[in-house]
């Protein structure tokens, strides 16, 4: 990656009369940084950012939020367009590369795919050793954790080629995992994966398909499949993201640093959120019930909280959202699903906390998770499926970032410090005198 930041004056910090003058740099859009590097050198002083709420991390060239104005960019293109007239491939390819692929480039792109699909026969065996009800998050975070052990020709990150082909490895296998990840759930065998098919109807056709009955993949179900990969594709600088960023500065291979970010993802406060969110709406079970849910929510002393609604970026509705929304309906009624309690409620829900006060000053939108579990439930998987579908998109976003900080020679480990309120230095007190 070429370094673009540009110089946009300085800050001076005074501290004790001393004044520091500090660098401010500017990207292509979005908020300035103050470059602190050198606040310590000079100041014997950290910042302090528990939860980074204004810290960036990193120069990047991949995504920008705008999360004032509710827009997401992926390479500079709207979210919306690439969800209407491009291909979740086509979006990888976009991600990692920084330009839309012309004819050539795609169907090569897409081939390569296509024909790393299959996983090696002992991983395959690899989840006979989880319970059964195993949660297939779990799986998936010891099985991609695990091709470390299988796929040594594309573990050194510093090797341009080896990088390459475990790139291509992972969005060619995830597919495949997270299918076995539900077949093996559900006790059903695996379905190997169809290299006539398209991306996302080969990955139904493994979910789906059982060896006693042929099975036809629904090109309006393939299509809002694919339409909610790009959804979920990359995200900034997220909290699993940022965990793949971390991993990958100290040199870990690309299948742990990928496993650390499902890892991060599972939680209910991120990817975890769409089956939260659906287990939320399936609790409030009657329209009737949202008022106390609303209360609850808001509720200082009550853990509560909506699931799918707020974020710490946008303060607008999440983009996504509303393209979700809208696969949603397309499914539904392409499935012939005619009242959808749990949409019902979602619609309901929606409508009355954008127009409750707490919500509006808090500026709490639904955000990307709020009917993804809805869609996600009729297009026929379980909730235990829905975090593995995010991390199956995700991680397209996740190479490209571990990959652009790879060829940024400006990275370092990252290393974040403290402020310490432990004890001070005391000497050791033998039991016999404690
Ligand atoms: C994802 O970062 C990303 O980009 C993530 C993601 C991606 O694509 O990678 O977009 C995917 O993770 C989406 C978010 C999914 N999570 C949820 O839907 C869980 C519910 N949402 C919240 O837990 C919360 O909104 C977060 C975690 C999403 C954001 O938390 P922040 O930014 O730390 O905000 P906060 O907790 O400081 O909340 C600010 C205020 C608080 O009240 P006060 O302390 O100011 O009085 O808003 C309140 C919160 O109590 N609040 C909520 C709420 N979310 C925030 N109150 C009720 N219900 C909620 N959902």
């Amino acid at each position: 990656m070429e370094n673009k930041i540009k110089d946009a004056g300085t800050a001076k910090l005074e501290i004790d009369g001393k004044v520091t003058e500090l660098p401010i740099y500017a990207g292509s859009v979005g908020p300035n940084g103050i470059d602190v590097r050198a606040l310590y050198k000079h100041t014997g002083h950290f910042t302090f950012d528990p939860g980074y709420t204004s810290t960036c991390s990193t120069e990047s060239q991949i995504t920008y939020i705008d999360g004032g104005k509710g827009t997401l960019l992926y390479r500079g293109y709207p979210i919306e367009q690439l969800a209407e007239n491009s291909t979740f491939l086509e979006t990888a390819y976009l991600l990692m590369n920084g330009e839309l692929p012309d004819k050539q480039q795609s169907e090569a792109f897409v081939d390569t795919i296509t024909n790393h699909t299959m996983i090696h026969e002992q991983v395959e065996r690899f989840f006979h050793g989880f319970r059964r009800d195993a949660h297939p998050m779990a799986m998936m975070c010891g099985t991609i954790g695990a091709l470390s052990a299988f796929y040594h020709d594309s573990s050194d990150p510093q090797n341009n080629e080896q990088r390459d082909m475990a790139m291509h490895r992972l969005i060619a296998k995830l597919p495949t995992i997270a299918a076995r990840a539900y077949k093996y759930s559900i006790g059903q065998p695996f379905v190997y994966p169809d290299n006539s098919l398209s991306y996302s109807a080969n990955f139904l056709k493994m979910c789906f398909a059982v060896p006693a009955e042929p099975y036809e993949v629904n090109p309006v179900i393939a299509d809002a499949m694919d339409k909610i990969f790009i959804l979920h594709a990359d995200h900034e600088q997220n909290a699993s993201t940022s965990t793949v960023r971390l991993a990958g500065s100290s040199g870990a291979n690309p299948y742990a640093c990928i496993a650390a970010g499902i890892a991060c993802l599972w939680g209910p406060s991120h990817g975890g959120a769409n089956e939260a969110c659906l287990n939320m709406l399936k609790e409030i079970g009657t329209v009737d019930r949202i008022p106390e849910y609303i209360a609850r929510a808001k509720d200082k002393k009550d853990p509560f909280r909506l699931m799918g609604f707020g974020h710490r970026v946008y303060k607008n509705y999440d983009p996504r959202a509303r393209v979700m929304q809208k696969t949603t309906h397309a499914v539904l009624a392409e499935l012939g699903i005619k009242d959808s309690a749990v949409l019902d409620i979602a619609m309901e829900l929606e409508k009355i906390a954008l127009n409750d006060p707490y919500f509006v000053e808090k500026k709490l939108y639904p955000n990307v998770d709020f009917y993804s579990g809805i869609v996600l439930s009729a297009l026929g998987f379980p909730t235990s499926m829905f975090t593995v579908l995010f991390a199956l998109a995700r991680t397209v976003g996740w190479i490209s970032q571990w990959n652009e900080m790879l060829e940024d020679k400006t990275q370092r480990i990252g290393r974040p410090r403290q402020i310490y309120t432990g004890a001070t230095q005391r000497d050791y007190v033998p039991v016999s005198k404690r």
